[in-house]
């Protein structure tokens, strides 16, 4: 019998904007993947989704949502917990003690997506909770004693935040924090835009014909796929300089497990047409089926589950507080 303990990982998605299938395949479908093997925990960062400016009755939608999302894409959240983040009160009173005794002004300027998006705000009405969204990332993180955690690639100075601030807790009040490692997963790591093929798709892009919403119907992925840009090149082959057509291919062979080989060679004496056509019934025959079981979860079913997640975050989470409260000097 293996007896090693497994490996605790921790991933946090936000409940903001659309779903799409980069998320899916850049996020949800390796972390399916990696829960069977690994210790896993999957918050819904509704504290984080709140740093920018955000509406009540959508953010509430959106956390049940995405939780749906979760399970209906094959998380078992009997092996790993799927909660709400502001449901675990620790992480707040963790982000506040990092704040207070480990992070300084100046790491935190040096955040590359505050400053992308407190541009976008208009740099001096950016929240203070948007500047500080690293450090609760960070308790996010350091509460569960977590040796792993898989992000996109734009997160990984945030987990070099969060190995710094732990380092520096632990020299100050002694060993108290596991300094995580990180790791993006290589498949779909980058799955570009369906109208630039330049930038990620995105759920914030302006125009809807960038990204495959997993709640788009049939006609609208028609309407997608048929409409995204290729090259001047008629033929069908994956190659690094043809970003556009790359990323069609490589989207087709995600989700069809066909190799890049058997698709070039199908489609050898084939046009753009057919090949969009089929790429489409391929993300449709994907899509359609994850509806349906999204569709089947109720509200309710989702709120157990989600507090049943909470009900076994928490304790781990609390004895880890306790620890630290102690060790700063709080009395209880
Ligand atoms: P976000 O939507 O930016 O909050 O990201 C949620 C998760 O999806 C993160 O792990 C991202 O790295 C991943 N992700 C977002 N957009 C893409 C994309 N276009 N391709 C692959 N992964 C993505
Ligand atoms: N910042 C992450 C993102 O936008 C979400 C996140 C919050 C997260 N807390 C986390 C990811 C903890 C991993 C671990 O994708």
């Amino acid at each position: 019998m293996n007896t090693k303990k497994k490996k605790r990982i921790v991933s946090g998605i936000q409940p903001t904007g659309n779903l799409h299938i980069g998320n899916y395949l850049g996020a949800v479908k390796n972390w399916v993947e990696l829960h069977e093997t690994y210790d896993a925990f999957f918050p819904i960062v509704d504290l984080h989704a709140i740093t920018l400016d955000f509406n009540p009755v959508e953010l509430r939608k959106k956390t049940l949502e995405i939780a749906k999302v979760l399970v209906a894409s094959g998380i078992n959240p009997q092996k790993a917990p799927i909660f709400v983040q502001s449901d675990v009160k620790a992480h707040c009173e963790l982000g506040w003690i990092l704040n207070c005794v480990t992070a300084r002004m100046s790491d935190l300027k040096k955040m590359t997506q505050f400053k992308d998006k407190s541009q976008k705000e208009g740099s001096d009405n950016a929240t203070v909770g948007l500047f500080d969204y690293p450090v609760l990332m960070a308790a996010d993180i350091l509460l569960y004693d977590t040796e792993l955690v898989p992000v996109g690639e734009d997160q990984f100075q945030h987990l070099e935040l969060t190995r710094t601030l732990a380092r520096r807790f632990n020299k100050k009040f002694g060993d108290t924090f596991k300094i995580p490692e990180y790791f993006v997963t290589k498949e779909g790591k980058r799955i570009m835009g369906l109208d630039d093929p330049i930038k990620k798709m995105s759920k914030s892009a302006k125009s809807k014909y960038n990204y495959i919403s997993l709640m788009d119907s049939e006609d609208e992925i028609k309407k997608k796929v048929m409409k995204a840009v290729t090259d001047s090149d008629p033929t069908i082959t994956y190659k690094e300089d043809r970003l556009a057509v790359k990323n069609l291919i490589n989207i087709y062979k995600l989700l069809s497990n066909k190799s890049i080989k058997e698709i070039e060679e199908k489609y050898k004496n084939k046009g753009f047409k057919e090949f969009k056509q089929d790429l489409s019934g391929i993300i449709i025959d994907f899509v359609l089926p994850l509806q349906k079981r999204i569709n089947s979860i109720s509200d309710r079913e989702i709120e157990k589950i989600l507090e049943e997640g909470a009900k076994k975050a928490t304790p781990i989470a609390e004895r880890k507080i306790k620890e630290i409260r102690k060790k700063i000097g709080f009395l209880h």
